[in-house]
């Protein structure tokens, strides 16, 4: 366990934004979780936990408890001839899971390869990329509760997933930890290769789980800049979802529009393409800008406070509304 006092998140945010917070308190283990959660000094502040720190902002120093864990294992819940359910606890770094899958010939995660984050944030976002969703491979999700420090344990079909969504962000918020999550991964070969170029940029290759991996990574090395290197979040921006008939009519002013099909009412248009078309892929503001690869990306030039960060971000979203009329909303959660 440790537990520090006016503790910098400069390493805990891949925007790289400077902030203190009053109290940091990572765990190894479930007892520890449960006796920071009954610990006095802390019974009254406010209380957030954080998992990569990949899809926050940090606007301004934190009063209260930063909670992380430092919970990593995988092990070995059930397997039948289809399926292998695996429990992965709440810190295990993201890839590292989808690594494990894939040398070790379970499928399913491979589309996820290389997001950021956590697999506690996992369940909490329903991360998703190439036409997957964290969702397709949640089985159970397993929480203690803030208030009592009770576990419980959720079915995929409590968490009322969608797109970018689920019941930790709207009811369930701030209530849970999520300690750890069984997913349910195919042992019988299947890929989910409609995706984009997916299929093409494999044509020449046998395909099998390295190879799909390996052709993930790459795009998203060529798009995403590498939060080492550049402060950034991955998708400032959710894409937003248009009706169908608002759809066609912008269809025809233009042409190029892409968008994906969310049911035969709703359509998903990338906000990395509207942004684009207001003219701001590789602009900044101040030191902040928009990604000169992916118009959806909002970094860190160096020095960027939040504020600067979202001044960009309402001046795209107020561009986009009045060239589109459409509303774009943060993906990246303030704090
Ligand atoms: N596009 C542009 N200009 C841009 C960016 C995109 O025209 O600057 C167009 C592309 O040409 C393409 C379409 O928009 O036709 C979609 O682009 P892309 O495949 O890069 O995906 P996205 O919709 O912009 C979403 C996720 C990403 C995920 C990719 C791939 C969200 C908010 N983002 O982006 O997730 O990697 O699909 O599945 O849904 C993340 O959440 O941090 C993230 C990176």
């Amino acid at each position: 366990m440790r537990i520090e006092e006016n503790f910098s998140l400069l390493s805990y945010n891949t925007f790289h934004i400077e902030a203190q917070t009053r109290y940091f308190a990572e765990y190894d283990n479930e007892t520890e979780l449960a006796s920071i959660l009954a610990d006095k000094r802390f019974s009254e502040l406010p209380k957030f936990h954080i998992g990569g720190g990949s899809n926050l902002l940090f606007t301004k120093d934190y009063e209260g408890v930063i909670l992380h864990s430092n919970m990593k294992d995988i092990s070995l819940i059930h397997e039948d001839d289809q399926y292998i359910y695996l429990y992965a606890q709440s810190g295990l770094i993201w890839d590292d899971f989808v690594a494990y899958c894939a040398e070790h010939s379970y499928y399913g995660a491979e589309n996820l390869s290389l997001i950021p984050g956590e697999v506690g944030s996992s369940a909490i976002q329903n991360i998703g990329a190439y036409g997957i969703e964290a969702k397709d491979i949640i089985y159970q999700v397993h929480c203690i509760a803030l208030e009592d420090g009770k576990k419980y344990t959720f079915d995929q079909i409590d968490c009322a997933y969608g797109y970018r969504q689920s019941k930790f962000k709207t009811d369930w918020k701030n209530k849970y930890i999520v300690t750890g999550v069984t997913f349910r991964l195919n042992k019988q070969e299947s890929y989910t290769l409609s995706y984009g170029n997916l299929q093409e940029l494999l044509k020449d290759e046998e395909i099998n789980l390295n190879s799909v991996r390996r052709a993930i990574i790459e795009v998203r090395e060529s798009k995403l800049p590498d939060t080492n290197k550049l402060g950034n979040a991955g998708s400032y921006f959710m894409n937003p979802f248009v009706e169908k008939s608002r759809f066609d009519a912008l269809k025809s002013t233009y042409p190029n529009i892409p968008s994906y099909f969310v049911d035969e009412f709703t359509v998903k248009v990338p906000a990395g393409w509207l942004i684009e078309q207001c003219g701001w892929k590789g602009k900044s503001l101040g030191n902040a800008a928009i990604h000169d690869k992916q118009a959806l990306v909002i970094i860190n030039k160096g020095n960027a406070t939040a504020k600067e960060i979202i001044e960009l971000a309402i001046t795209v979203a107020r561009d986009v509304k009045n060239k589109f009329d459409i509303d774009i909303h943060p993906e990246v959660i303030y704090i």
